[in-house]
């Protein structure tokens, strides 16, 4: 297990999902910082309607960059964001397919050939995936141009549709080249020496149900799975004979002028440490169930929506990920 996580670095591909806000952008990003901080070039990829890693990569100071659409752009050193719009994707393939750019401008504003494309199932996310491939597939000399992928999903079970897109075009389309094409998406996809998804929870009762339902899923869809990440844990309470201190505390006067009353203190250290056991008890059942380990990120109280946070999140993973002192 070890290995593998040390290793995940050197996949081609990584896809974050997770239940709707566990922390797949925040991750997506961290993991994004991670490979950068080792030389890899590495683009992050989001999925999404708006574009959020721009701003949330982009260095204290800096201007978030802006893009084509169709071209990685450079938040900072080995680091790149792309916001894969499908309309931009598919006219790219269209271009790359017939090479005639004014016939393709001709198609994408005909009326019958949206209604057709409209009408197709799943064109978004193969047209998405398609990208994906592309960008994995291209080369400077004989060296791939990105040496990482990282892709910010959708939630769950959008995140699950958006990857079992090509499994069923490919049962349905038995010829021609839009079977060829899915068919190289699909040996990526499936191929865990180069991808593998990361799933992300928060230690609570839904987002770990759903979890399970989410490996359940990549297991059937034949997906490699990399480390199951546990995000904004409860850290231990660093208070030594904490029980010592709490009696201590109840104790004390609860004067009502002072900044922090001992009763509130009490209470707070009461509640952290309950939250804690119960976090660690969805994290063991977790564990149990899926028969792996999940890294743990803390709850960061700074905050985790700028560069600086980033920044933070990628230490502590930097923390899990080289545990025992494996190199990546
Ligand atoms: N370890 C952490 N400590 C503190 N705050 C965190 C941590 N991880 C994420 N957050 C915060 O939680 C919120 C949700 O995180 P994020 O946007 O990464 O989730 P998401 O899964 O991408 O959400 P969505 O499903 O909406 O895309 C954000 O405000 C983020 O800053
Ligand atoms: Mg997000």
């Amino acid at each position: 297990v070890k290995q593998e996580r040390a290793a995940l670095l050197d996949r081609r591909v990584l896809i974050v999902t997770g239940k709707g806000g566990t922390g797949k952008t925040t991750l997506a990003a961290a993991l994004g910082v991670c490979a950068a901080r080792r030389g890899i070039r590495t683009v992050v990829v989001e999925l999404g309607e708006e574009a959020a890693l721009p701003a949330l990569l982009a260095p204290a100071g800096a201007r978030p960059p802006k893009g084509d659409g169709r071209t990685p752009v450079r938040v900072s050193e080995h680091l790149y964001t792309l916001r894969i719009d499908p309309e931009e994707a598919l006219t790219e393939y269209l271009e790359l397919e017939l090479r005639v750019r004014t016939l393709v401008a001709l198609l994408m504003r005909n009326q019958g050939f949206r209604r057709l494309i409209g009408a197709a199932p799943g064109w978004r996310e193969l047209i998405s995936l398609g990208k994906l491939w592309h960008l994995e597939s291209r080369k400077t000399g004989n060296r791939p141009l990105w040496g990482l992928l990282i892709v910010d999903a959708p939630a769950s079970g959008h995140g699950i549709s958006l990857l079992s897109v090509p499994g069923v075009v490919l049962d349905t389309v038995r010829m021609g080249p839009l079977r060829r094409h899915t068919g190289r998406v699909q040996e990526l996809l499936v191929d865990s020496a180069r991808t593998l998804v990361v799933p992300v929870t928060l230690l609570e009762e839904l987002p770990v149900r759903e979890t399970r339902e989410l490996v359940r899923g990549l297991g059937e869809l034949g997906m490699g799975l990399g480390p199951l990440v546990a995000n904004a844990v409860e850290p231990e309470i660093e208070v030594p004979r904490l029980d010592d201190a709490l009696s201590l505390l109840a104790a004390q006067p609860a004067t009502a002028d002072a900044m922090l009353a001992p009763p509130t203190l009490a209470a707070c250290l009461v509640r952290a440490r309950r939250r804690r056991a119960a976090q660690q008890s969805f994290r063991r059942e977790l564990e149990g169930e899926l028969d792996r380990r999940a890294i743990e990120l803390p709850f960061l109280t700074e905050g985790t929506s700028d560069r600086a946070g980033i920044e933070r999140v990628a230490d502590a993973l930097e923390r899990e990920l080289l545990a025992g002192g494996a190199a990546a």
